[in-house]
């Protein structure tokens, strides 16, 4: 605390991503990141970057990569926002179209950004218990609010909504935005995408950090109404108007361009969840069923805690909690082959 520190920043509780240690040869499971790299044409596209057009801005508007996601995903340019990763995205959707003065929806077990977004533009949250067997129950999400948000497939638990279900509650809500964040979708969910010329009130974030194994480059994504984007970009244009820079442009259209790379990854993540799944279960534990490239489990005997503990000192990290409902899970990212090999040998000697 400083008296130089606004009111605001005084009583701001930041969000505490997952560690990125310093350490070498750790085996990494812990902020779900794509084990399996970007695509080769993606390193390519931002070599080709680096050259003296560095000293010029990039285009504000992003305008060959909306294009190229406008194609992809059969809907017009003028209905696709982009942003430095989802995280930004979500922060303007946040301020732009969620109705101040009412609370805002969101799941009692998820994407721990949502109430520090609140905090930070002073609105309120409300989190809405998810049932006991860690679902969304469509049902709840009829009660008077400012708008909604959850992830689907949702994080931590991994759990996917089907998508008569998320309409349900677009279908419930219709005078206020309804926020599906696909950050994982690509891991076996279907996108909400497909539903956005029906409903105006409908938009959906993605990211490019998972599926495509770009985290480090920082592309994020919305797509929904025209007006709800232009709400988007009046936001964006009042805080910052190159949000993307040249490598991250060129690089995120070069992936959308390698179809086969990411139905490869994304098939490798699936097929890898799957087997440590079955595995964990071997050990005794109760995982979630996952459409995300993590895994949500708890052992029937031991604590969460001392799992994610007895991990580390194998040099193995994992997401651990400590929050109710959920102190005995451990978030598990999906890793190579060999990585979810190293995790269930360490867990077998715990
Ligand atoms: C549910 C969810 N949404 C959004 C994000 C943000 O992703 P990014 O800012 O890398 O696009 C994450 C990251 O872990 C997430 O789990």
């Amino acid at each position: 605390m400083s008296k130089f520190w606004s009111p605001l920043v005084n009583d701001l509780v930041p969000y505490v991503p997952g560690e990125q240690p310093k350490m070498a040869n750790l085996v990494k499971l812990n902020t779900n990141e794509n084990p399996f790299g970007p695509s080769p044409k993606v390193i390519e596209a931002i070599q080709a970057e680096l050259n003296d057009n560095l000293r010029l801005y990039p285009d504000p508007e992003g305008e060959a990569l909306r294009q190229t996601i406008a194609d992809y995903h059969k809907v017009q340019p003028e209905q696709v926002f982009l942003g430095n990763g989802s995280d930004e995205v979500l922060a303007h959707i946040f301020y732009a179209l969620f109705q101040h003065g009412e609370p805002i929806l969101f799941p009692d077990v998820t994407y721990s950004f949502y109430p520090v977004y609140c905090g930070l533009y002073n609105i309120e949250g409300k989190p809405v218990p998810l049932t006991e067997s860690f679902e969304i129950n469509p049902e709840d999400y009829r009660q008077p609010n400012g708008g909604v948000i959850f992830p689907n497939p949702n994080a931590p638990t991994g759990r996917y909504l089907p998508l008569e279900q998320v309409e349900a509650v677009v279908q419930a809500n219709p005078d206020r935005v309804v926020v599906v964040d696909e950050a994982y979708v690509d891991f076996g969910g279907e996108s909400a995408i497909t539903l956005v010329d029906k409903y105006p009130n409908l938009l959906v974030s993605q990211t490019l950090s998972k599926a495509r194994s770009l985290a480090g480059l920082r592309v994020g994504l919305a797509i929904g109404h025209k007006d709800l984007i232009e709400a988007l970009n009046r936001v964006k244009n009042s805080f910052n108007s190159y949000p993307l820079d040249r490598l991250a442009l060129a690089g995120a259209k070069a992936a959308y361009e390698d179809e086969a790379w990411f139905r490869k990854c994304c098939d490798g993540v699936i097929t890898e969840r799957e087997r440590v799944t079955e595995a964990l279960e071997g050990l005794g534990f109760e995982v979630l069923p996952s459409k995300a490239n993590f895994v949500f489990a708890r052992h029937k005997e031991q604590s969460g805690e001392a799992l994610a503990k007895g991990l580390r000192e194998q040099g193995i990290i994992v997401r651990h909690f400590n929050k109710p409902r959920i102190s005995d899970f451990l978030r598990i990212t999906i890793g190579t082959s060999e990585q979810n090999d190293a995790l269930i040998k360490g867990l077998q000697s715990l």
